[in-house]
Protein backbone atom coordinates (compact mmCIF):
# COMPACT_ATOMS: atom_id res chain seq x y z
CA UNK A 1 0.00 0.00 0.00
CA UNK A 2 1.16 3.76 -0.76
CA UNK A 3 0.58 6.08 2.14
CA UNK A 4 0.03 9.69 2.37
CA UNK A 5 3.57 11.54 2.92
CA UNK A 6 4.48 12.44 6.14
CA UNK A 7 2.68 16.02 7.22
CA UNK A 8 0.00 15.59 5.30
CA UNK A 9 -3.60 14.32 5.82
CA UNK A 10 -6.50 13.54 3.12
CA UNK A 11 -9.72 15.39 4.14
CA UNK A 12 -12.70 14.11 3.05
CA UNK A 13 -16.79 12.96 4.68
CA UNK A 14 -18.12 14.83 7.89
CA UNK A 15 -14.50 16.65 7.95
CA UNK A 16 -15.73 18.81 5.10
CA UNK A 17 -18.23 20.77 6.95
CA UNK A 18 -15.68 22.59 8.95
CA UNK A 19 -13.23 23.13 5.62
CA UNK A 20 -16.53 24.73 3.92
CA UNK A 21 -17.97 26.52 6.98
CA UNK A 22 -14.20 28.63 7.10
CA UNK A 23 -13.81 28.72 3.94
CA UNK A 24 -17.27 30.40 3.02
CA UNK A 25 -17.06 32.53 6.42
CA UNK A 26 -13.62 33.95 5.30
CA UNK A 27 -14.96 34.73 1.57
CA UNK A 28 -17.73 36.58 3.10
CA UNK A 29 -16.32 38.80 5.68
CA UNK A 30 -13.47 39.68 3.13
CA UNK A 31 -16.09 40.53 0.68
CA UNK A 32 -17.58 43.09 2.68
CA UNK A 33 -14.25 44.67 2.96
CA UNK A 34 -14.17 44.40 -0.62
CA UNK A 35 -11.01 41.95 -0.76
CA UNK A 36 -11.48 39.68 -3.85
CA UNK A 37 -9.63 36.65 -4.37
CA UNK A 38 -6.33 36.28 -6.25
CA UNK A 39 -4.96 32.76 -7.49
CA UNK A 40 -0.94 32.14 -7.87
CA UNK A 41 0.88 29.05 -9.15
CA UNK A 42 1.77 26.40 -6.18
CA UNK A 43 4.74 26.42 -7.32
CA UNK A 44 7.08 29.94 -7.82
CA UNK A 45 10.92 30.03 -8.90
CA UNK A 46 13.10 29.59 -5.60
CA UNK A 47 14.54 33.45 -6.08
CA UNK A 48 11.56 34.76 -4.89
CA UNK A 49 10.91 33.36 -1.91
CA UNK A 50 15.32 33.63 -1.18
CA UNK A 51 14.85 37.32 -1.97
CA UNK A 52 10.80 37.31 0.01
CA UNK A 53 11.18 35.60 2.57
CA UNK A 54 15.10 36.21 3.24
CA UNK A 55 18.05 33.98 2.99
CA UNK A 56 18.46 33.81 6.88
CA UNK A 57 14.86 32.37 7.91
CA UNK A 58 14.15 29.32 9.23
CA UNK A 59 11.31 29.18 6.17
CA UNK A 60 14.58 29.45 3.42
CA UNK A 61 17.14 27.32 5.20
CA UNK A 62 15.38 24.52 6.91
CA UNK A 63 11.57 24.11 4.90
CA UNK A 64 11.30 24.39 1.64
CA UNK A 65 10.23 22.17 -1.14
CA UNK A 66 12.79 23.06 -3.47
CA UNK A 67 13.19 20.70 -6.80
CA UNK A 68 14.36 21.07 -10.07
CA UNK A 69 12.18 20.49 -13.39
CA UNK A 70 13.05 19.02 -16.26
CA UNK A 71 13.83 22.44 -17.83
CA UNK A 72 16.78 22.53 -14.90
CA UNK A 73 14.97 25.25 -13.23
CA UNK A 74 14.69 25.59 -9.60
CA UNK A 75 11.06 25.47 -8.15
CA UNK A 76 9.38 25.44 -4.50
CA UNK A 77 6.52 24.68 -3.67
CA UNK A 78 5.13 27.76 -1.58
CA UNK A 79 5.66 28.30 1.99
CA UNK A 80 3.65 31.16 2.46
CA UNK A 81 1.58 33.36 0.26
CA UNK A 82 2.93 37.10 -0.05
CA UNK A 83 5.69 36.88 -1.88
CA UNK A 84 3.62 34.98 -4.62
CA UNK A 85 0.97 37.56 -4.22
CA UNK A 86 3.78 40.38 -4.40
CA UNK A 87 5.43 39.01 -7.56
CA UNK A 88 1.86 38.83 -9.35
CA UNK A 89 1.35 42.21 -8.55
CA UNK A 90 4.51 43.53 -9.80
CA UNK A 91 4.58 41.15 -12.94
CA UNK A 92 0.94 41.73 -14.26
CA UNK A 93 1.63 45.85 -13.34
CA UNK A 94 -1.86 45.77 -11.08
CA UNK A 95 -0.56 49.62 -10.08
CA UNK A 96 -2.71 50.95 -12.72
CA UNK A 97 -5.65 49.76 -11.14
CA UNK A 98 -4.44 52.06 -8.12
CA UNK A 99 -4.07 51.63 -4.96
CA UNK A 100 -5.21 50.39 -2.57
CA UNK A 101 -5.44 46.84 -3.92
CA UNK A 102 -6.81 44.25 -1.82
CA UNK A 103 -6.04 40.70 -2.30
CA UNK A 104 -7.44 37.78 -0.12
CA UNK A 105 -6.23 34.35 -1.10
CA UNK A 106 -6.53 30.81 0.59
CA UNK A 107 -4.69 27.39 -0.85
CA UNK A 108 -2.36 24.80 -0.05
CA UNK A 109 1.24 25.76 1.55
CA UNK A 110 4.43 23.53 1.97
CA UNK A 111 6.84 23.10 4.57
CA UNK A 112 9.08 20.51 5.65
CA UNK A 113 8.46 20.93 9.43
CA UNK A 114 8.51 17.81 12.25
CA UNK A 115 4.77 17.31 12.16
CA UNK A 116 2.96 17.48 15.29
CA UNK A 117 -0.56 18.58 16.50
CA UNK A 118 -1.12 21.44 14.56
CA UNK A 119 2.22 21.56 12.54
CA UNK A 120 1.91 19.76 9.01
CA UNK A 121 3.86 19.90 5.81
CA UNK A 122 1.31 20.57 3.60
CA UNK A 123 -1.46 23.00 5.40
CA UNK A 124 -3.88 25.59 4.13
CA UNK A 125 -3.83 29.50 4.41
CA UNK A 126 -6.51 31.68 4.34
CA UNK A 127 -4.71 35.19 3.76
CA UNK A 128 -5.27 39.08 2.65
CA UNK A 129 -2.76 41.33 1.04
CA UNK A 130 -3.73 45.49 1.67
CA UNK A 131 -0.96 47.05 -0.95
CA UNK A 132 -0.46 50.48 -1.26
CA UNK A 133 -1.29 52.45 1.87
CA UNK A 134 1.80 53.78 4.76
CA UNK A 135 -1.30 54.19 6.87
CA UNK A 136 -2.19 53.33 10.49
CA UNK A 137 -5.52 53.18 9.33
CA UNK A 138 -4.70 50.07 6.78
CA UNK A 139 -3.00 48.81 9.31
CA UNK A 140 -6.35 48.41 11.79
CA UNK A 141 -8.68 47.12 8.78
CA UNK A 142 -6.27 44.36 8.37
CA UNK A 143 -6.29 43.66 11.94
CA UNK A 144 -9.92 44.10 12.57
CA UNK A 145 -10.77 42.08 9.02
CA UNK A 146 -9.05 38.93 11.29
CA UNK A 147 -10.81 39.75 14.23
CA UNK A 148 -14.09 39.75 12.21
CA UNK A 149 -13.31 36.49 10.74
CA UNK A 150 -12.52 34.60 14.13
CA UNK A 151 -15.60 36.36 15.52
CA UNK A 152 -18.21 35.57 12.37
CA UNK A 153 -16.82 31.83 13.35
CA UNK A 154 -17.92 31.84 16.78
CA UNK A 155 -14.68 31.63 18.26
CA UNK A 156 -13.72 33.34 21.79
CA UNK A 157 -11.15 31.73 23.48
CA UNK A 158 -8.45 33.66 21.32
CA UNK A 159 -6.19 36.71 22.27
CA UNK A 160 -4.61 39.33 20.03
CA UNK A 161 -0.80 40.38 20.50
CA UNK A 162 0.91 43.54 19.11
CA UNK A 163 4.08 44.49 17.98
CA UNK A 164 6.46 46.82 16.23
CA UNK A 165 9.63 46.12 14.81
CA UNK A 166 10.62 49.35 13.76
CA UNK A 167 11.98 50.44 9.97
CA UNK A 168 15.40 50.10 8.59
CA UNK A 169 16.41 53.27 10.87
CA UNK A 170 15.21 52.09 13.96
CA UNK A 171 15.63 48.51 13.87
CA UNK A 172 19.70 48.28 13.69
CA UNK A 173 19.69 50.26 17.12
CA UNK A 174 17.32 47.55 18.28
CA UNK A 175 19.62 44.90 16.65
CA UNK A 176 22.59 46.25 19.06
CA UNK A 177 20.72 46.67 21.75
CA UNK A 178 19.95 42.51 21.38
CA UNK A 179 23.83 41.67 20.52
CA UNK A 180 24.75 43.64 23.56
CA UNK A 181 22.42 41.85 25.61
CA UNK A 182 23.03 38.54 24.35
CA UNK A 183 26.79 38.49 23.30
CA UNK A 184 27.97 37.46 27.33
CA UNK A 185 25.70 34.81 27.39
CA UNK A 186 26.38 33.18 23.48
CA UNK A 187 27.67 29.67 25.21
CA UNK A 188 24.84 29.23 26.63
CA UNK A 189 22.25 29.31 23.94
CA UNK A 190 21.13 26.66 21.80
CA UNK A 191 23.22 25.93 18.79
CA UNK A 192 20.45 27.33 15.83
CA UNK A 193 20.53 30.81 18.25
CA UNK A 194 24.39 30.50 18.28
CA UNK A 195 23.90 31.20 14.33
CA UNK A 196 21.27 33.52 14.24
CA UNK A 197 23.41 35.57 16.75
CA UNK A 198 25.15 36.95 13.57
CA UNK A 199 22.49 36.11 10.95
CA UNK A 200 19.04 37.12 12.37
CA UNK A 201 19.44 38.55 16.01
CA UNK A 202 15.51 38.93 16.16
CA UNK A 203 14.89 35.38 16.26
CA UNK A 204 16.80 34.31 19.28
CA UNK A 205 13.46 36.24 21.07
CA UNK A 206 11.12 33.35 20.13
CA UNK A 207 13.61 30.72 19.95
CA UNK A 208 11.77 27.64 21.60
CA UNK A 209 14.74 25.42 22.89
CA UNK A 210 14.64 25.29 27.15
CA UNK A 211 18.02 26.68 26.90
CA UNK A 212 17.75 30.10 25.14
CA UNK A 213 13.34 30.59 26.95
CA UNK A 214 15.06 32.05 30.37
CA UNK A 215 16.57 34.76 28.81
CA UNK A 216 14.36 36.03 26.63
CA UNK A 217 12.29 37.93 29.55
CA UNK A 218 15.05 39.95 30.53
CA UNK A 219 15.74 40.86 26.91
CA UNK A 220 15.43 44.36 25.32
CA UNK A 221 11.73 45.32 24.18
CA UNK A 222 11.54 46.78 20.18
CA UNK A 223 9.24 49.10 22.01
CA UNK A 224 12.18 51.11 23.51
CA UNK A 225 13.87 51.55 20.06
CA UNK A 226 11.67 52.80 17.77
CA UNK A 227 12.11 55.81 16.09
CA UNK A 228 9.64 58.66 16.10
CA UNK A 229 8.20 57.96 13.18
CA UNK A 230 7.23 54.08 13.66
CA UNK A 231 6.38 55.28 17.34
CA UNK A 232 3.84 57.89 15.75
CA UNK A 233 2.13 54.81 13.44
CA UNK A 234 2.25 52.43 16.57
CA UNK A 235 0.30 55.11 18.40
CA UNK A 236 -2.22 55.85 15.40
CA UNK A 237 -3.16 52.56 15.54
CA UNK A 238 -3.66 51.79 19.25
CA UNK A 239 -5.74 54.90 19.36
CA UNK A 240 -7.85 53.11 16.73
CA UNK A 241 -7.96 49.51 18.24
CA UNK A 242 -9.36 51.27 21.58
CA UNK A 243 -11.42 53.48 19.60
CA UNK A 244 -13.34 50.64 18.10
CA UNK A 245 -12.94 48.37 21.68
CA UNK A 246 -10.73 45.49 19.83
CA UNK A 247 -8.74 44.14 22.85
CA UNK A 248 -5.15 43.22 22.61
CA UNK A 249 -1.77 42.97 24.31
CA UNK A 250 1.27 44.70 24.12
CA UNK A 251 4.06 42.37 23.15
CA UNK A 252 7.73 43.92 22.46
CA UNK A 253 9.19 40.55 21.59
CA UNK A 254 6.99 39.54 18.66
CA UNK A 255 9.43 39.19 15.96
CA UNK A 256 7.93 36.59 13.09
CA UNK A 257 9.37 34.27 11.06
CA UNK A 258 9.75 35.99 8.23
CA UNK A 259 12.57 38.71 7.15
CA UNK A 260 10.16 40.79 4.98
CA UNK A 261 7.82 42.35 7.91
CA UNK A 262 8.43 46.92 9.12
CA UNK A 263 6.64 48.00 11.81
CA UNK A 264 3.31 46.65 13.15
CA UNK A 265 3.54 42.85 13.92
CA UNK A 266 0.53 40.69 15.00
CA UNK A 267 -0.44 37.26 15.83
CA UNK A 268 -3.37 35.54 17.23
CA UNK A 269 -3.64 32.62 20.03
CA UNK A 270 -5.92 30.57 20.65
CA UNK A 271 -6.07 29.03 24.36
CA UNK A 272 -6.68 25.58 23.16
CA UNK A 273 -4.20 25.01 21.36
CA UNK A 274 -0.66 24.12 23.12
CA UNK A 275 2.37 24.82 21.46
CA UNK A 276 1.01 25.59 18.11
CA UNK A 277 -1.23 28.29 19.03
CA UNK A 278 -1.17 30.91 16.88
CA UNK A 279 -3.77 30.89 14.24
CA UNK A 280 -3.45 33.92 12.26
CA UNK A 281 -0.46 36.16 11.85
CA UNK A 282 0.57 39.08 10.01
CA UNK A 283 2.33 42.87 9.69
CA UNK A 284 3.02 45.30 7.35
CA UNK A 285 6.01 44.70 4.87
CA UNK A 286 7.06 48.29 3.63
CA UNK A 287 9.68 47.44 1.74
CA UNK A 288 8.67 43.97 0.08
CA UNK A 289 7.38 45.32 -2.90
CA UNK A 290 10.88 47.11 -3.90
CA UNK A 291 13.12 44.08 -2.98
CA UNK A 292 11.43 42.24 -5.75
CA UNK A 293 11.47 44.90 -8.39
CA UNK A 294 8.67 47.21 -7.60
CA UNK A 295 8.37 50.51 -6.57
CA UNK A 296 8.44 51.23 -2.50
CA UNK A 297 4.78 50.20 -1.58
CA UNK A 298 4.34 50.04 1.75
CA UNK A 299 2.00 47.26 2.30
CA UNK A 300 -0.01 44.91 5.69
CA UNK A 301 -1.55 41.49 5.49
CA UNK A 302 -1.88 38.72 7.55
CA UNK A 303 -2.21 34.72 6.94
CA UNK A 304 -4.58 32.26 9.26
CA UNK A 305 -3.91 28.48 9.15
CA UNK A 306 -7.10 26.82 8.43
CA UNK A 307 -6.44 23.39 9.92
CA UNK A 308 -5.57 25.26 13.25
CA UNK A 309 -8.35 27.15 13.48
CA UNK A 310 -10.79 23.94 12.52
CA UNK A 311 -8.83 22.58 15.53
CA UNK A 312 -10.23 25.56 17.84
CA UNK A 313 -13.55 24.98 16.36
CA UNK A 314 -13.86 21.62 17.44
CA UNK A 315 -11.86 22.82 21.10
CA UNK A 316 -14.35 25.33 21.38
CA UNK A 317 -17.75 22.70 20.31
CA UNK A 318 -18.51 25.37 17.95
CA UNK A 319 -21.76 23.85 16.17
CA UNK A 320 -20.99 24.10 12.13
CA UNK A 321 -23.35 24.11 9.28
CA UNK A 322 -24.26 20.18 8.68
CA UNK A 323 -23.64 19.53 4.88
CA UNK A 324 -26.85 18.56 3.17
CA UNK A 325 -27.78 15.11 3.00
CA UNK A 326 -29.43 12.87 0.24
CA UNK A 327 -33.21 14.64 0.31
CA UNK A 328 -34.71 12.09 -2.24
CA UNK A 329 -33.28 8.60 -3.31
CA UNK A 330 -35.26 6.98 -5.92
CA UNK A 331 -35.59 2.97 -6.17
CA UNK A 332 -35.66 1.75 -9.26
CA UNK A 333 -37.41 -1.43 -9.76
CA UNK A 334 -37.15 -2.09 -13.37
CA UNK A 335 -34.73 -1.63 -16.33
CA UNK A 336 -38.12 0.41 -17.91
CA UNK A 337 -38.59 3.09 -14.71
CA UNK A 338 -34.67 3.60 -15.25
CA UNK A 339 -35.15 6.36 -17.63
CA UNK A 340 -38.11 7.86 -16.22
CA UNK A 341 -35.94 7.84 -12.95
CA UNK A 342 -32.97 9.52 -14.46
CA UNK A 343 -35.33 12.43 -15.70
CA UNK A 344 -37.16 12.62 -12.90
CA UNK A 345 -34.07 12.78 -10.51
CA UNK A 346 -32.47 15.59 -13.42
CA UNK A 347 -35.73 17.77 -12.98
CA UNK A 348 -35.58 17.71 -9.17
CA UNK A 349 -31.95 18.34 -9.10
CA UNK A 350 -33.03 21.76 -11.18
CA UNK A 351 -35.03 22.75 -8.29
CA UNK A 352 -32.39 22.32 -5.40
CA UNK A 353 -33.06 19.01 -4.14
CA UNK A 354 -30.19 16.56 -3.30
CA UNK A 355 -31.38 13.44 -5.04
CA UNK A 356 -29.61 10.15 -5.59
CA UNK A 357 -30.84 6.57 -7.36
CA UNK A 358 -29.66 3.72 -7.23
CA UNK A 359 -26.35 2.90 -9.36
CA UNK A 360 -25.96 -0.62 -8.45
CA UNK A 361 -28.94 -2.12 -9.79
CA UNK A 362 -29.59 -3.61 -6.04
CA UNK A 363 -32.73 -5.20 -5.33
CA UNK A 364 -35.25 -3.31 -3.62
CA UNK A 365 -34.58 -3.96 0.21
CA UNK A 366 -30.72 -3.30 -0.54
CA UNK A 367 -31.97 -0.09 -2.32
CA UNK A 368 -33.56 0.58 0.98
CA UNK A 369 -31.32 -0.34 3.11
CA UNK A 370 -28.56 1.95 1.20
CA UNK A 371 -31.22 4.82 1.34
CA UNK A 372 -31.79 4.30 5.13
CA UNK A 373 -27.69 4.72 5.57
CA UNK A 374 -28.21 7.81 3.08
CA UNK A 375 -30.16 9.74 5.89
CA UNK A 376 -32.70 10.18 2.89
CA UNK A 377 -35.62 11.89 4.02
CA UNK A 378 -37.77 10.34 1.23
CA UNK A 379 -37.67 7.32 -0.70
CA UNK A 380 -39.35 7.26 -4.27
CA UNK A 381 -40.67 3.78 -5.05
CA UNK A 382 -40.58 3.44 -8.96
CA UNK A 383 -41.08 0.13 -11.04
CA UNK A 384 -43.61 -1.32 -14.24
CA UNK A 385 -46.77 -1.33 -12.13
CA UNK A 386 -46.21 2.59 -10.67
CA UNK A 387 -45.45 3.54 -14.32
CA UNK A 388 -48.46 2.26 -15.70
CA UNK A 389 -50.73 3.38 -13.25
CA UNK A 390 -49.23 6.87 -13.29
CA UNK A 391 -48.83 6.88 -9.64
CA UNK A 392 -45.76 6.77 -7.39
CA UNK A 393 -44.95 5.62 -3.97
CA UNK A 394 -42.85 8.30 -1.34
CA UNK A 395 -42.05 6.85 1.47
CA UNK A 396 -41.21 9.33 4.64
CA UNK A 397 -38.05 7.62 6.05
CA UNK A 398 -38.28 9.10 9.85
CA UNK A 399 -42.27 8.18 9.97
CA UNK A 400 -42.45 4.88 8.34
CA UNK A 401 -45.19 6.85 5.83
CA UNK A 402 -46.65 5.75 2.80
CA UNK A 403 -48.19 7.84 0.45
CA UNK A 404 -49.39 7.87 -3.47
CA UNK A 405 -48.61 10.69 -5.09
CA UNK A 406 -49.86 11.16 -9.08
CA UNK A 407 -46.76 11.24 -11.26
CA UNK A 408 -47.85 14.37 -12.92
CA UNK A 409 -47.91 16.07 -9.27
CA UNK A 410 -44.41 14.27 -8.13
CA UNK A 411 -42.08 16.86 -8.45
CA UNK A 412 -44.28 19.61 -6.87
CA UNK A 413 -45.01 17.51 -4.07
CA UNK A 414 -41.69 16.81 -3.15
CA UNK A 415 -40.19 20.48 -3.35
CA UNK A 416 -42.97 21.61 -1.42
CA UNK A 417 -42.37 19.10 1.67
CA UNK A 418 -38.98 20.40 1.45
CA UNK A 419 -40.21 24.26 1.91
CA UNK A 420 -42.25 23.19 4.56
P1 LIG B 1 3.06 32.61 9.15
O1 LIG B 1 2.95 33.09 10.57
O2 LIG B 1 4.30 31.92 8.76
O3 LIG B 1 2.80 33.88 8.24
O4 LIG B 1 1.85 31.66 8.84
C1 LIG B 1 0.51 32.06 9.07
C2 LIG B 1 -0.27 30.99 9.79
O5 LIG B 1 -0.16 29.74 9.12
C3 LIG B 1 0.25 30.67 11.19
O6 LIG B 1 -0.22 31.60 12.12
C4 LIG B 1 -0.33 29.29 11.43
O7 LIG B 1 -1.68 29.39 11.84
C5 LIG B 1 -0.28 28.66 10.05
N1 LIG B 1 0.87 27.76 9.94
C6 LIG B 1 2.17 28.08 9.75
N2 LIG B 1 2.94 26.97 9.65
C7 LIG B 1 2.10 25.91 9.79
C8 LIG B 1 2.28 24.49 9.76
N3 LIG B 1 3.46 23.93 9.55
N4 LIG B 1 1.19 23.70 9.92
C9 LIG B 1 -0.04 24.25 10.10
N5 LIG B 1 -0.26 25.58 10.12
C10 LIG B 1 0.78 26.41 9.97
C11 LIG B 1 2.81 33.87 6.87
O8 LIG B 1 2.80 32.87 6.20
C12 LIG B 1 2.72 35.25 6.27
N6 LIG B 1 2.70 35.11 4.81
C13 LIG B 1 1.50 35.98 6.77
C14 LIG B 1 1.37 37.34 6.19
C15 LIG B 1 0.56 37.72 5.18
N7 LIG B 1 2.05 38.41 6.56
C16 LIG B 1 1.69 39.44 5.80
N8 LIG B 1 0.79 39.02 4.95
Amino acid sequence: MISKPKGTVDIFGDELKYWYFVEDTFRRITQLYNYYEIRTPVFEATELFLRGVGEETDIVQKQMYTFEDKGGRSLTLRPEGTAPVMRAYIENSLVKNGLPQKFSYLGPVFRYEKPQAGRMRQFHQFGVELIGSPHAVADFEVIKLAIDILDALNLHDYKLYIGNIGCKNCRPKFRKALKDYYQPKLDLLCSDCQKRFDTNILRLLDCKDEKCKPFQKDAPKTFDYLCEDCKEHFDELLSYLEGLNVSYELDGHLVRGLDYYTKTVFEIKHSSLGAQDTIIGGGRYDGLIEELGGKVTPSIGFAGGIERIILALKNENVTVPELKKCQVYIAVLSESARIFSLKLSQNLRDRGIVVEMDLMKRNIRNQMKYADRLGAKYVLIIGDDELEKGVLTIRDMETGQQVEVDEKWIENYIVEKFEE
